[in-house]
């Protein structure tokens, strides 16, 4: 660098400093802002050194236009005046220092001087912010070290006087940083905690700007933050557990719990919703139900306590976040039993026929009853009616029961039970159920084939035509099938009076009997066999009848004539009288034998022929011929009498006797006829004598039959035909004939019984 361009360089500097000089030399004053009006600024004639006598002629006045109304001119001496108030950021706004030009003219001569008034600061404004509060939305999830310029405080006083520093309230989550800049100071705030929505929704900070003038002035905002929420919060379930106890086959609909979560956190995040949780399965899914917006859950199917008595499902609540928040809980349901169930009667090993000989304490068949529910509600008690004899036996085993007979069983008294089972439950409202089984008794050969008559007693006609039906017996048998079938046999057997069995013959199946041969009464009148009956069971039972059988008489016997017998067995016979017998003498008596009983052997006599009507008479019963009157002279001296001896038949059957009767002189008939009449006198005494002891016999057998009759009416015992028939065997009388046709009545069969032994010996009587 040469000694010129340094030169020249510091010439530069040197004429500013003149000129700086020069106007350094101009006149200065220093006036405060907001001076009263009309305050003096300074004495200019005194320090331009102008008389001030001389100002009013030589024309002092301010000519700049700028400061002309700010300040004025005294004339008389030279003082400057404000004129009104003077505010000095109005005036310079922000420029420092406020320097006003005033250019003040003396016009005679003309002089131009220049006055400079500085107008100085007071703090007469204090910062103000733009606005008096301020929102900021800042989100919880802001990190700390977040910054948030805030406008800055004006103050239109300069220097230190202008906004110096700024403070903010007390608060737990913000500071505050200053920063500097070319236009004044800015306040940041910086987050230095996180923020909790959920604790604080809203800081209200203050923020107080504050100048540095003494005293200092301040202005203040305030800053009023809203924390934004953010889906931070999981919903929780207000209750640690839900248990809840609900009845079984609750009706669907019911609400079984109303479960509550809530989330702290704000709107669509804060708004809780229930579902069934994830894992539920889809059978839960059936049962059960939550309402997504209420959280009650609700029953949506059958809960059967049987089926299933616990339930846990989980409920989840989750928020309405763009991504949500979830968390589940589990409900307990606790099903309590109903007694719903009715008990089931089961029946096993069920042996529907039972034997008839099965003794008390047979098992029939094993019942098993089972209930459902639980508890009270499944406890059952079996039973059957007792009015039969059948009866429930308590196996080791609950609820297993064996039923037993308790009694003798009899199929032919009844074959069939219906055994009703009841089995009921303890629950409070009874459930019952009832089972009928049908038990049948099975036959056992227990019963004897019976016949219908014991004994029995027929009548068969003599002369019967060998090989036909006579009569039947019959027997039953109350078992059933084969132990029912009877059949029958005669029972033959080898003794004297079994001898006639092989007269006949039977149907071993229809119980009919046939005769082989013809029967004789007069050979035969009654004879007995046994019949017997077995059944086709095994082993077989039999029963055994006496068969009593009646000959019946027919007549078929003609009467014999036993006297007169002729030497050549003619029936003629010669009887001599003497001539001088009276009337009623007995001449002879005509004697006949009749083998049929009855009117079949109940002869009469009657005269069929005989020469001389009025001599003879025959008595119809006896037989006896006697002379109706004396013998004269002119009667001849033979009669011949043909007498006729009939029996009484329904066809009588007849014979005839001849007697010839020779009247004799009495001398020669008396030897004969003397001896003859002793004899035949005796005889008939005798006969007298028998017949008073017969009657008297006969009457005292009559009174005892009449006892006897009484007595057995009364007992109702004992067979009066066959014991009668047995012993007694009466030829050539009425009374059997009697008898039998009365035999329906056996019991009365006894007096005409009696009063034949009487007619039978009168009958023999004829014999002689
Ligand atoms: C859920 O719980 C909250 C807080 O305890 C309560 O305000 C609200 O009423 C409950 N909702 C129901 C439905 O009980
Ligand atoms: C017939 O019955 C009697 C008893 O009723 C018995 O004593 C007898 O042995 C039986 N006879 C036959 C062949 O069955
Ligand atoms: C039997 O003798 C009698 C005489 O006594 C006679 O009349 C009768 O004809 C004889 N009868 C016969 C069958 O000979
Ligand atoms: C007896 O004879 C009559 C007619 O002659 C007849 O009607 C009746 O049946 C007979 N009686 C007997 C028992 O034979």
């Amino acid at each position: 660098m040469t000694s010129n361009t340094w030169l020249m360089e510091h010439t530069k500097v040197i004429l500013l400093t003149a000129l700086l000089v020069f106007v350094w030399a101009q006149i200065r004053y220093s006036i405060s802002e907001e001076q009263k009006d009309g305050a003096a600024v300074g004495n200019i004639a005194k320090d331009l050194g102008i008389d001030h006598r001389t100002l009013k002629e030589r024309g002092f006045r301010i000519v700049s236009t700028s400061g002309e109304s700010m300040f004025s001119l005294n004339q008389n001496d030279g003082v400057l005046y404000v004129n009104g108030k003077i505010d000095r950021e109005e005036v310079c706004e922000r420029s420092t220092p406020c320097l006003i030009n005033l250019k003040i003219a003396l016009e005679n001569p003309l002089e131009i001087h220049y006055v400079i008034v500085e107008i100085l600061d007071v703090n007469d404004y204090s910062p103000l912010f733009p606005e008096n509060e301020k929102r900021l939305e800042i989100g919880e999830s802001a990190l700390p070290g977040a910054r948030y310029p805030l406008q800055a405080a004006r103050d239109p006083d300069s220097g230190s006087n202008s906004v110096q520093t700024y403070k903010l309230s007390h608060n737990d989550n913000f500071r505050l940083e200053i920063k500097d800049r070319e236009d004044g100071k800015i306040p940041i705030l910086i987050l230095h905690k996180p923020l909790d929505r959920e604790v604080t929704k809203n800081i209200k900070l203050v923020l107080t700007a504050l100048d540095g003038g003494r005293p200092s002035k301040s202005g203040s905002i305030e800053i009023l933050i809203d924390v934004l929420d953010i889906n931070d919060n999981v919903p929780i379930f207000t209750k640690e557990s839900y248990t809840v106890v609900l009845n079984e086959n609750a009706p669907v609909g019911t609400t079984i719990v109303q479960v509550n979560a809530t989330d702290m956190d704000d709107g669509q995040n804060g708004q809780v919703v229930y579902a069934l949780g994830n894992n539920v399965n889809n059978n839960l899914r059936e049962l059960f139900q939550v309402n997504p917006v209420t959280g009650e859950i609700i029953v949506t199917g059958v809960l059967d306590f049987e089926v299933k008595d616990l339930y846990e499902i989980d409920i989840q609540a989750s928020d309405k976040g763009i991504v949500p928040l979830a968390t589940d809980k589990s409900v307990i349901i606790k099903i309590v039993d109903v007694n719903d169930n009715a008990p089931e009667i089961e029946v096993t090993s069920f042996s529907n026929a039972i034997p008839e000989d099965s003794r008390p304490g047979t098992t029939v068949a094993l019942i098993s009853v089972t209930d459902l529910d639980s508890g009270l509600n499944g406890k059952i008690s079996c039973s059957i009616s007792d009015d039969i004899p059948f009866k429930l036996m308590p196996s080791s085993h609950d609820n297993i029961y064996s039923l037993v007979t308790s009694g003798l069983l009899d199929r032919e008294t009844k074959f069939q039970y219906d055994i009703t089972l009841v089995a009921k439950d303890a629950g409070q409202q009874t459930l019952s159920t009832i089972k009928t089984i049908t038990a049948l008794i099975s036959d056992v050969n227990d019963n004897i084939p019976e016949f219908s008559f014991s004994p029995y007693a027929f009548y068969v006609m003599e002369n019967n035509v060998p090989g036909k039906f006579v009569f039947s017996v019959s027997a039953t048998d109350k078992d059933s099938n084969e132990n029912a079938i009877v059949s029958y046999q005669i029972w033959r057997e080898s003794s004297e009076e079994n001898k006639y069995t092989s007269f006949i013959n039977i149907n071993s199946e229809n119980g009919e009997i046939y005769a082989l041969k013809s029967f004789d009464f007069e050979i035969v009148k009654t004879f007995q066999f046994h019949v017997v009956a077995a059944d086709s069971g095994t082993p077989s039972l039999s029963s055994n009848v006496t068969v009593n059988v009646f000959i019946l008489d027919q007549n078929d016997n003609v009467p014999v004539i036993l006297y007169p017998v002729s030497a050549n067995g003619s029936a003629e016979g010669v009887e001599e009288i003497p001539r001088n017998v009276n009337a009623g003498h007995l001449v002879t008596k005509v004697r006949a034998y009749d083998a049929d009983i009855g009117y079949n052997g109940w002869l009469l006599f009657s005269l069929q022929e005989v020469s001389d009507h009025s001599l003879f008479s025959l008595d119809r019963y006896t037989g006896q011929i006697r002379t109706l009157r004396s013998f004269t002279e002119t009667d001849e001296a033979q009669h011949k009498l043909l007498i006729l001896v009939k029996d009484n038949g329904n066809v009588s059957l007849s014979a005839t006797a001849t007697v010839i009767v020779k009247v004799v002189e009495p001398k020669e008939a008396f030897a004969a006829s003397d001896v003859k009449h002793t004899v035949k006198d005796e005889e008939e005494n005798n006969a007298t004598f028998y017949l008073i002891i017969t009657l008297g016999s006969v009457s005292v057998l009559f009174v005892i039959s009449i006892i006897v009759l009484i007595v057995m009416r009364c007992s109702k015992s004992t067979d009066y035909s066959s014991k009668y028939l047995q012993d007694t065997n009466y030829d050539g009388t009425m009374c059997h004939s009697i008898q039998y046709r009365s035999g329906d009545k056996r019991l009365w069969s006894g007096i005409p019984a009696l009063l034949c032994s009487l007619f039978s010996d009168i009958n023999h009587f004829n014999l002689l």
